[in-house]
């Protein structure tokens, strides 16, 4: 087997990189306007051997395009991408042999070919004979649960089915590394929880699995690092702990002993614009987000000038939901886990 399980993915510690992404920029004309959207600007990240990267980032924000890119589907304007030291664009077919990818929609299979004739197929593709394969053909079919399906034409099967299969294409090229784009995206529940549990056993195997996703549960699951990408950009590359950690630090509830008056509270507002008064309880509380700690006392200071008598001050637990929105819908900047408590 082309990959290697290395000892930092037993002890989970991925340190190495696999995929290395430098300042990559793409940008594409529209068809009619002729205007210029900058899909992917500078974006720079390694994936580490044996760990699931999730890059996450709402609809529009350069996933896809960065995934092609990644494999070569697309020429980036600028930039380049190694995998184990490779240069995509120099040693195209050496660098692309240690990747093996599953793009959004349904273009990864081929529909006019039952189940296993796909997966035959496709390792054809990877010069790998029918024989060769053909044990762990029916293995991945019943790891999969696609083992009565096995015979059906590709476009009988359920979405579902479909994705399992990709995925089940995409192992069988023994590949080091699999780039997934939204690989849970339009499955039910069951399914979902499904494919997490296949992907988990992937890396487990020791390769290495780069997933794209809008969806944070996905991430804060299956992931230890993070990638954020927004319009194209970098915002956040850490692990998700310590970027639930920071924002851990920086938000506070305060209870009151009754609401602070129209006054106190715009001056509030103006100092820190991401205040919440939240009257659903016995008593009002104030939610707060504090980028540094110092910014306690002038919270206090206003409190006590707006003569709001504090009857508790906690730290609110936050979730990755929360955290996401604040980092991409209201472009909170980000300073990485070192600052968390400066
Ligand atoms: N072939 C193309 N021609 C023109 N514009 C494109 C093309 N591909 C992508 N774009 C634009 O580039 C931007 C990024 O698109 P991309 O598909 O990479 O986003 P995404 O993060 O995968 O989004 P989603 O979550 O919706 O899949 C979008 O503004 C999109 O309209
Ligand atoms: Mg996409």
């Amino acid at each position: 087997m082309p990959f290697r399980t290395r000892a930092a993915t037993l002890t989970g510690i991925a340190t190495e990189p696999v995929i290395e992404v430098k300042s990559l920029s793409k940008s594409f004309r529209k068809r009619k306007s002729r205007e210029r959207v900058q899909a992917v600007a500078d974006v720079s990240f390694d994936v580490r051997r044996g760990e699931i990267l999730g890059l996450l980032g709402p609809n529009g924000a350069g996933k896809t395009t960065t995934i092609k890119l990644i494999c070569s589907l697309l020429l980036p304007d600028s930039g380049r991408v190694t995998v184990n030291g490779i240069d995509t664009q120099r040693d195209r077919s050496r660098a692309l042999g240690h990747i093996s990818a599953v793009l959004e929609g349904n273009r990864n299979l081929y529909w006019r070919l039952s189940a296993r004739e796909n997966l035959y197929y496709f390792a054809g593709n990877r010069g790998r004979s029918k024989r060769q394969v053909r044990e762990e053909v029916d293995r991945l079919l019943e790891q999969f649960g696609l083992a009565e399906k096995r015979n059906e034409l590709v476009n009988t099967l359920s979405r579902g089915m479909q994705q399992k299969l990709a995925i089940a294409v995409a192992l069988l090229a023994h590949s080091e590394v699999i780039l997934l784009d939204e690989p849970t995206l339009g499955l039910d529940v069951e399914t979902g929880y499904e494919v997490r549990e296949i992907l988990r056993g992937i890396v487990r195997e020791g390769r290495t699995i780069l997933l794209s996703t809008h969806d944070m549960s996905v991430v804060q699951d299956l992931c230890r690092r993070t990638v954020v990408i927004n319009d194209g950009r970098v915002v956040v590359d850490d692990e998700v702990a310590n970027l639930l950690r920071l924002f851990e630090t920086r938000a506070y509830a305060v209870e009151l002993a009754e609401e602070p008056g129209a006054e106190a509270l715009g001056r509030l507002r103006a100092a820190f614009p991401a205040v919440e008064l939240d009257r659903d309880g016995a008593t009002p509380v104030l939610r707060v987000e504090l980028e540094h700690a110092a910014d306690m006392y002038e919270l206090i200071e206003l409190l006590r000038a707006g003569s709001a008598r504090i009857e508790g001050l906690n730290r609110t637990t936050v979730n990755f939901e929360h955290v996401f929105r604040r980092l991409v819908r209201e472009g909170v900047s980000y300073g990485g886990a070192a600052h968390a408590i400066d």
